[in-house]
This record gives C-alpha cells, sequence and structure tokens, in this order.
C-alpha cells in the first residue's frame, strides 16, 4: 500500500484485515447479537468457495430489530415511509415494525414455509417489502426480491430458478405517469414458469386493487388473523437470500448471501465506510429490488440500529427536482446514499440548484453515490450545491457492500475524481494483465480481487457452485474477478473504467446485451442482431440495436422496429429501456465471425478507434459509422 496512505485509521485496519483476518473480523462480530458466538472467522475447507463464521449461530431479524427494542429503543423510529406518489408519510418505531414483521412471519408459517425455503418477494417500495424480507429472516427462510420494474418473463426466470414456496406481491406499483399492475404481471409470469408456489399473498393498494384467485391470499385478511412468531437460529452460513443480477447471458444469475457474514460486515461498513451510527437517519434512494436497497434500505441501517427512509418517489417529477432536498429536510437526513444517474436527473431540470433553497438539509453530513461511474462533473456540482463530501463508491451485486470507497468513518482520504478511493478491510484489490500479472501503476487492466472475499460477499451462485467457479474464480487463479477493467494510481487509488464483459447499466441498473439480444433475435423478421451499451448524459449508457432484417421480410422496417422496441418491454421490463434499433444491411465482424461490439460502441460514443487486424470487412463498418453515430 502506499506510502502517503501509511498513516492513519483506515490503513491499520487495512492491513489488519489482510494480515490477521481471524482477528480483524472475529472483533467485528462483536457488533453482532449472537446465540451461539462465532470461535473461528475464516472457512477454508472448500476452497475455493470460502464461508465465514462456521460455528457462529443468530437470527438477522432478531438483530435488525428485537435486539433494539430489548436493548430500550423500541420507541425510536426504525422505518419513514415517505410516498409522494399516494401523498403518504408513515413512520414505524423499533417496536411497531418487529410486532408486523413478527405477525408476517406468522402468515408466512401459517402457509407452510420454514427455514430454507424461498419466498418470492414483488412489490414496490411499500413497507410490505421490507416487512416480507425481515419475516423470512425471521424464520430461516431465504427471500429473493423481484425488482417491479422486470416484466412478467423476467419475473418468471427467476420463479423457475429459486422455486418459491410463496409469492408475495401487491396489487399495483405507482410510477409518475401510470400504474403498473403488479398482479396481473405475476399473473402472467406464473403462467409461463414452470414452478408454482402454494400461494401468494397480495397486499391491495385502493390505487388499482386486484382480482384474487384461489391461489390468492389478501395480505391485510391473512395478517388479521396471524399469530406472532419468534426467530428462528440459523447457521451463520445458512442463506438470508438470493438475488438475481445480470451476467453476459439472458440467464440471471442467483447471488447467494449468508447470514453472519452479512451482518458482520454490514454492520462495520455502516460506521466505517459510512460515518453512520445508532439514531442516525440513512437515506438510500435506490430500490429493495437492487442490491443497494437490500444493503442500505433494509439490512444494514436496521442492524445498526438507524432510522431508514423508505422513498417511493424519483428524484424528479414527484412533483419536482427538489424531491431529494424535501426528503432530506423533512426527515432530517444524516447520510444519503444514491445513483449518479439521480443527481444528474436533478442537475438537468434544477442547474442552479434552486430548488435547495426553502429546505434545511443541515443535517445532510455526507452525499454516497454508487452504482455506476460517478462523473467528476456530477460530483462537483452535486459537492458545490451542498457543501459537504460527495464519496463514490464502488461495489456489485455481488460483493454487498463497498469494494473501493472513501472511509469516511475511519479517516477521511483526500478526493480524486474518477477514483471512488480505495479498497476497503478485507478486499485485495489487484489489477491485471491477461496473462494474470500485476500491472504497473497507471496501467489499465482486469480488476481482480484476490481470495478470500472478505464476509458479506456472495457465497456462491444459487444452487450452481459450479457456475460460480467457472463465471468468477476461473479467470485468473486465486482471484475473484469482478468484470470491471481500470487501474491503480501511485497512491493505491482504484479508477473503474467500465465493464469489459457484455454487461451495461442503465440509470444505475445492470442490464445483460445478452438477454436483450436474445429477445430481438426472438423476432420472426430478424436474421441477426447486437445490442451495444452506449454513452448517455443522463442514464450513464442506454442500450442500442443494431438488426439485420431476413430476406423478403414484408413489412416494413419502421413496424419492425416499433414491435422490437414492444418486444423489449413486454419480455425484460420497462428498466431496460430500449428505445432505439436501427435495421442495417450488416454487422461487422472478425473473420471468426465474432461481433466487434467493443468498435461499435466506441465509434457511437464519437470516439475513432483502431480497427481490429481480425476484421472481416471494413466496409460494413464504414457503411455503419453514420448509423452509430446517429448522423444517419
Ligand atoms: N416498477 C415498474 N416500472 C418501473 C420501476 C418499478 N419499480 N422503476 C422504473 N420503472 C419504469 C419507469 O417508469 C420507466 O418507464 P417508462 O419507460 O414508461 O417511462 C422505465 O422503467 C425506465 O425507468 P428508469 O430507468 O428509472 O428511468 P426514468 O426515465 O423513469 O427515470 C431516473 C430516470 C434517473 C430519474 C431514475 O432512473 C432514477 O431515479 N434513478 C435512481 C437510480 C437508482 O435507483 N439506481 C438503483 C441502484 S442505486
Ligand atoms: P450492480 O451489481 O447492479 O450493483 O452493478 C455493479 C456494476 O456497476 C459494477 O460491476 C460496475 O460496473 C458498476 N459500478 C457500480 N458502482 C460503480 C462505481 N462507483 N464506479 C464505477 N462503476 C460502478
Amino acid at each position: 500500500m502506499p506510502s502517503t496512505l501509511d498513516e492513519g485509521e483506515y490503513f491499520a485496519a487495512y492491513r489488519r484485515s489482510l494480515e490477521d483476518p481471524e482477528g480483524f473480523w472475529l472483533d467485528a462480530a462483536r457488533d453482532i447479537d449472537w446465540a451461539t458466538p462465532p470461535g473461528r472467522a475464516l472457512d477454508s475447507s472448500r476452497a475455493p468457495l470460502y464461508g465465514w463464521f462456521p460455528d457462529g449461530r443468530l437470527n438477522t431479524c432478531h438483530n435488525a430489530l428485537d435486539r433494539h427494542v430489548e436493548g430500550g429503543h423500541g420507541d425510536r423510529v426504525a422505518l419513514v415511509y415517505d410516498s409522494p406518489v399516494t401523498d403518504t408519510v408513515a413512520s414505524y418505531t423499533y417496536r411497531e415494525l418487529r410486532d408486523e414483521v413478527a405477525r408476517f412471519a406468522g402468515v408466512l408459517s401459517d402457509l407452510g414455509v420454514t427455514k430454507g425455503d424461498r419466498v418470492a418477494i414483488y412489490l414496490p417500495m411499500i413497507p410490505e417489502a421490507v416487512i416480507a424480507m425481515l419475516a423470512c429472516a425471521r424464520i430461516g427462510a431465504v427471500h429473493s426480491v423481484v425488482f417491479g420494474g422486470f416484466a412478467a418473463h423476467e419475473l418468471a426466470t427467476r420463479i423457475d430458478d429459486a422455486r418459491p414456496k410463496v409469492v408475495v406481491s401487491a396489487s399495483c406499483g405507482i410510477e409518475p405517469s401510470r400504474l403498473v399492475p403488479y398482479k396481473p404481471l405475476l399473473d402472467a409470469a406464473l403462467t409461463r414458469a414452470h414452478h408454482q408456489p402454494d400461494h401468494c399473498v397480495i397486499r391491495q393498494r385502493r390505487q388499482l386493487p386486484a382480482d384474487l384467485t384461489e391461489r390468492d391470499i389478501d395480505w391485510d385478511e391473512a395478517m388479521s388473523k396471524a399469530a406472532p412468531v419468534d426467530c428462528v437460529t440459523v447457521d451463520a452460513r445458512d442463506p438470508l437470500y438470493v438475488l438475481y443480477t445480470s451476467g453476459t447471458t439472458g440467464r440471471p444469475k442467483g447471488v447467494v448471501r449468508d447470514n453472519g457474514g452479512h451482518a458482520v460486515a454490514l454492520r462495520w461498513s455502516m460506521e466505517n465506510v459510512f460515518g453512520a451510527g445508532p439514531g442516525d437517519v440513512f437515506w438510500a434512494a435506490s430500490d429493495v429490488g437492487w442490491v443497494v436497497g437490500h444493503s442500505y434500505i433494509v439490512y444494514a441501517p436496521l442492524l445498526t440500529g438507524c432510522t431508514t427512509v423508505l422513498y417511493e418517489g424519483k428524484p424528479v417529477g414527484t412533483p419536482d427536482a427538489g424531491a431529494l432536498w424535501r426528503v432530506v429536510a423533512q426527515h432530517r437526513v444524516n447520510t444519503l446514499f444514491t445513483a449518479p444517474t439521480a443527481i444528474r436527473a436533478v442537475k438537468r431540470e434544477d442547474p442552479e440548484g434552486t430548488l435547495l433553497r426553502g429546505h434545511d438539509t443541515s443535517s445532510l453530513r455526507h452525499l454516497f453515490l454508487a452504482g455506476e461511474r460517478l462523473d467528476p462533473g456530477t460530483q462537483h456540482w452535486a459537492g458545490g450545491l451542498l457543501g459537504i463530501p460527495v464519496i463514490d463508491n464502488w461495489w456489485q451485486t455481488e460483493t454487498g457492500w463497498p469494494i473501493v470507497a472513501n472511509p469516511v468513518g475511519l479517516d477521511p482520504l483526500p478526493v480524486k475524481p474518477g477514483s471512488a478511493a480505495v479498497p476497503m478491510p478485507g478486499y485485495d484489490v489487484r489489477v491485471l494483465d491477461t496473462a494474470g500479472r500485476e500491472v504497473d501503476a497507471g496501467t489499465d487492466g482486469a480488476v481482480a480481487i484476490r481470495l478470500p472475499l472478505p464476509p458479506g460477499t456472495l457465497t456462491s451462485l444459487w444452487g450452481d457452485d459450479e457456475w460460480y467457479v467457472r463465471s468468477y474464480l476461473s479467470a485468473y487463479e486465486g482471484y475473484y474477478l469482478s468484470g470491471d477493467g481500470g487501474h491503480k494510481d501511485a497512491d493505491g487509488y482504484v479508477f473503474i473504467m467500465g465493464r469489459t464483459d457484455d454487461v451495461i447499466n442503465v440509470a444505475g441498473h445492470r442490464l445483460s446485451t445478452g438477454a436483450l439480444e436474445e429477445v430481438l433475435s426472438g423476432h420472426p423478421d430478424v436474421a441477426e442482431c447486437t445490442v451495444v451499451g452506449v454513452a448517455d448524459a443522463l442514464k450513464g449508457q442506454v442500450p442500442r440495436g443494431f438488426v439485420v432484417l431476413k430476406a423478403g421480410t414484408v413489412r416494413s422496417p419502421e413496424e419492425v422496429v416499433a414491435e422490437l422496441v414492444a418486444l423489449v418491454r413486454e419480455t425484460i421490463g420497462p428498466v431496460a429501456a430500449l428505445r432505439r434499433v436501427d435495421i442495417v444491411a450488416a454487422l461487422p465482424k472478425t473473420r471468426s465471425g465474432k461481433i466487434l461490439r467493443r468498435t461499435m460502441r466506441e465509434i457511437a460514443d464519437g470516439g475513432d478507434p483502431e480497427l481490429p487486424s481480425t476484421i472481416d470487412d471494413p466496409t460494413v463498418l464504414d457503411t455503419l459509422r453514420p448509423v452509430l453515430r446517429g448522423e444517419a
């Protein structure tokens, strides 16, 4: 580690975490209430599959709720539900939330859900989402939350993989411009899915109540009959949840999180990375369907005894670009965490920050941004407007908490625009060349992490250890491959430059171009297609489709394009945001038939890349260039 960081609390913690992981993580584990405290931290017996706290036993829900009530903090507000789309603000104390969760755990138990069973949760940003997640944790069931912006096909894929006994959903979600009928989407998903749950518990919302069938159970009715149930002690290594994320193919990867390592790492991260402690108000303006929502709306703030804000709205349009500042002022938020795209949306509508005026945001200490690359312009704008540190942090669904960040709770390090700062304890981040050798400072390469990964990171992919090893642990022996490219500077700061695979990042949402291509190629008139992620001023990246039609297609190109856009929306969901598809004569390829996606992307982004020597027919690219640049 570099000389300039060789002092201070951060460096001491980082060095200890790598030299003495046992001592470091057993110390951190003291902040968790265990039924059986762990005597050991790391279990390497199944390397390269590592486990943490093999002899520890606990319950995550107990640590998130009961523990605080029993510790005398039952009247502290645990959750504030702020919903501009329904004009509602409501709050739950730790005692109230514990009681609701215990009762819903009773509902699940009455439906036959026991330890190890899966429960799929397809809900908008309403308190029932948090209640359902914690109720699963309470009885040792494994939740799998599916983001509401995904359509029936994606939901069905996840249901088939996780095989839930029960699905918890709502009659509708509320987007600023429309109601999203969740229940019909769920019904459509179950029509497609091979696996069928025994029951669906449906939260009826008055904005659009759903028709219930025999398999469906009304949330309110079930709650009124259920008796509360207690926490079930589980092994630290038992799974807490499965969260699906996009890989390079259409098949989503079910990231598995354990109970013990997760609780220890998240609790540690709150005070040391985020500088947030018990009683603080923490707001992650994300969605419970993403990892940021799992970790920093639900688990980490509650494990820490914070008040967490659950916001059912957008940064703009509900009602305006002052929404973030209104919520911060109204609930005296201390830490705000969102994605750069949310700040860019605010900046676009209110470049002078006039809507900040009139809101007292003096409670706010830090703004954390993650989920995509933080462009220095956005960081600078937000910092100037708010007068507080704006902290980038780099991580993934797989890791569950920041890999690289500026640990403001230990000692805030100087900010370098374009860098998320330095590796967090337990993450031995290395930049490697194609032969697996570490590259020099300033040189780009594959960003990898030496095994073992710290507690809180994925333990495997759901039901498929072999897939986990093949996808992440095989490229370089002894390393986890992040899928991101980047470099370190001479001070050890890490600069993440973007994915090296076919994953794209749209408004902080991770999507697979492979999955989008699968949908396009399913259209009867499509002979060949490709999807690339191109730079977008608001969303960071947006997908663009390029399609070669089958000879003899009778429909007009306009008709086909409209159908393709609609098909993606219906199959993957509105969140895929594929708006532009171009019909082209041919796709540029190498002589071995590989589509030159990277070259296409670089040209679309305004670059003039060198053509690969393996290119088959350069004239194809010449013809395509104006289309890629939006000039044709
Ligand atoms: N349920 C149903 N539909 C949803 C949805 C949900 N939970 N979330 C988004 N959608 C829909 C939107 O309504 C939109 O539909 P449309 O095409 O009919 O307009 C579509 O999916 C795309 O949504 P989004 O990517 O959010 O774009 P947007 O233009 O509506 O809003 C931002 C842009 C920047 C305001 C928005 O992306 C945002 O708030 N981002 C915050 C970042 C974030 O939460 N990241 C998660 C990781 S931290
Ligand atoms: P997700 O799993 O949806 O959280 O997406 C993880 C991916 O988002 C990473 O692999 C990166 O490509 C990207 N990402 C997340 N945070 C950052 C960041 N701070 N800087 C650059 N890229 C980021």
